[in-house]
């Protein structure tokens, strides 16, 4: 199993490209199931998690094409409409096939997600939306399995709890169901809309993403299309927290105007990390100097509050603070299994409930740690970089979900990492 080996570093300097974004492309992905014809797809990332999804659409009689970001997919008539336990216990996005096969061949068998190092992460607002849609659903031998007389049925859907996945699946099962679906209190994440416009794209005809209310008219057939992935905004917010970590100056490139303008109002209470926009936000600049005086009280929140996916880093980010900050995890239950191993390195961190207080420390000191899940592992990372001393960062494959040549990104900027096993 890989490790990464990470030194300490006072002043971070030089240029960062940010990827596209894994939570975009992978529903993308998975709505490659709904198109009739061809589609490349540009800017996916070289991600394990980005494989698995590969992997699945070739296991249901996909044609990919995958080679330097771009993505060609050919879509065929399934043999199986079956998505093996092994494949969704390694990724909960895979359930994100449950729509699109039920809305486009009428039966799917997907395996149910489990537990995960995140919580119970349920799947309930899938199921339900789609039971009102017209599917009927039984779970047999740990798999749910769907299917549906004729075509789904546009509906109206209130979400009772916001939920990103279950706003995909429902979007992408109403593309080609008979009439018009509402959903109500959808997700608002960047992710759905670029979902949803690659959908338009392919001849969807969809409305209001974005906000919290998503009309979908169902069409017969979807055709193929040319589609850009938008960047990575977790990627550039991880990036921003490794200066907010250990000072610096960088420049984050390939993102753009909503990222630099989502990141610059997320950080804004981060009053010593200074964001700047160039090229007409095609750039961010990150700056900041000196050791911190900080009493941050930060909770996450769906978008456009801050995001769930970078609250483990934004915890080692400000562990070396001068004062004290409370961070609050108001998405998912037991979302701090970063908090003892950030503990190891020196951290002084207390959880009371879904809050973690930190007093900050002058000095953090390098440790063998293990990753627990994917922005657990780069929360390490982070801690790292303001360590004395080395890390060894163990079960990176964690990391490989969702960081893109982070090695070779972070040696760009001056650090001293290397990955070995
Ligand atoms: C997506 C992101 C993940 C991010 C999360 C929240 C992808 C591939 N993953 O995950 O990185 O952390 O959004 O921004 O895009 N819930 C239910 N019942 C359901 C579904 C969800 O109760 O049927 C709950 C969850 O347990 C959680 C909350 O709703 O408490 C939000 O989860 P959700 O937005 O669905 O997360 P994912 O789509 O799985």
């Amino acid at each position: 199993m890989d490790k990464i080996e990470v030194e300490g570093i006072k002043n971070l300097k030089g240029n960062i490209q940010i990827s596209g974004s894994k939570n975009s492309s992978l529903p993308i992905l998975a709505s490659s199931l709904l198109i009739d014809d061809e589609m490349v797809i540009s800017n996916i990332p070289n991600l394990s998690d980005i494989k698995f999804m590969i992997k699945i659409l070739e296991s249901l009689g996909s044609k990919v094409n995958f080679k330097n970001s771009i993505c060609k997919i050919k879509p065929n008539q399934p043999r199986n409409l079956k998505i093996s336990y092994e494949l969704v216990r390694k990724m909960r996005a895979s359930f994100l096939i449950l729509g699109p096969l039920l809305t486009k061949y009428g039966y799917a068998e997907v395996s149910l997600p489990g537990g995960c190092a995140i919580g119970t992460r349920p799947v309930d607002l899938h199921i339900s939306a789609l039971e009102k849609m017209g599917a009927e659903f039984i779970i047999e031998d740990g798999y749910i399995k769907g299917k549906v007389k004729g075509r789904l049925k546009g509906c109206e859907i209130t979400l009772k709890k916001i939920s990103v996945g279950a706003t995909e699946n429902i979007i992408m099962a109403a593309t080609l169901a008979d009439g018009e679906t509402i959903i109500k209190n959808a997700a608002r994440e960047p992710e759905i809309s670029d979902l949803s416009n690659f959908l338009v794209d392919s001849g969807a005809e969809i409305d209001g993403y974005g906000t919290n209310v998503i009309k979908i008219k169902g069409k017969k057939r979807l055709r193929g299309c040319e589609f850009s992935v938008m960047p990575d905004r977790i990627e550039a917010g991880t990036y921003a927290l490794c200066v907010m970590g250990c000072s610096g100056n960088i420049i984050l490139e390939n993102v753009n105007d909503l990222i630099c303008n989502h990141l610059k109002k997320i950080f804004k209470p981060l009053n010593v990390l200074f964001l700047s926009k160039k090229d007409n936000g095609k750039k961010l600049v990150i700056k900041r100097t000196n050791r911190f005086q900080n009493n941050v009280t930060i909770s996450t929140k769906e978008f456009p509050g801050f995001p769930t996916d970078l609250q483990a880093q934004l915890i080692a980010s400000l562990v070396k603070s001068e004062g004290k900050s409370v961070i609050k995890e108001n998405i998912f239950e037991n979302r701090f299994m970063h908090v003892s191993e950030l503990r190891r390195m020196g951290a002084n961190l207390k959880q009371k409930g879904s809050k973690i207080i930190i007093d900050g420390v002058k000095d953090i000191y390098g440790a063998e740690v293990m990753a627990t899940d994917l922005r657990a592992s780069s929360s390490l990372i982070i801690a790292g970089l303001m360590a004395s001393g080395k890390t060894i960062v163990n079960r990176v494959y964690h990391l490989d979900r969702g960081y893109e040549n982070l090695e070779e990104k972070l040696r760009n900027c001056g650090v001293k990492i290397r990955r070995f096993s």
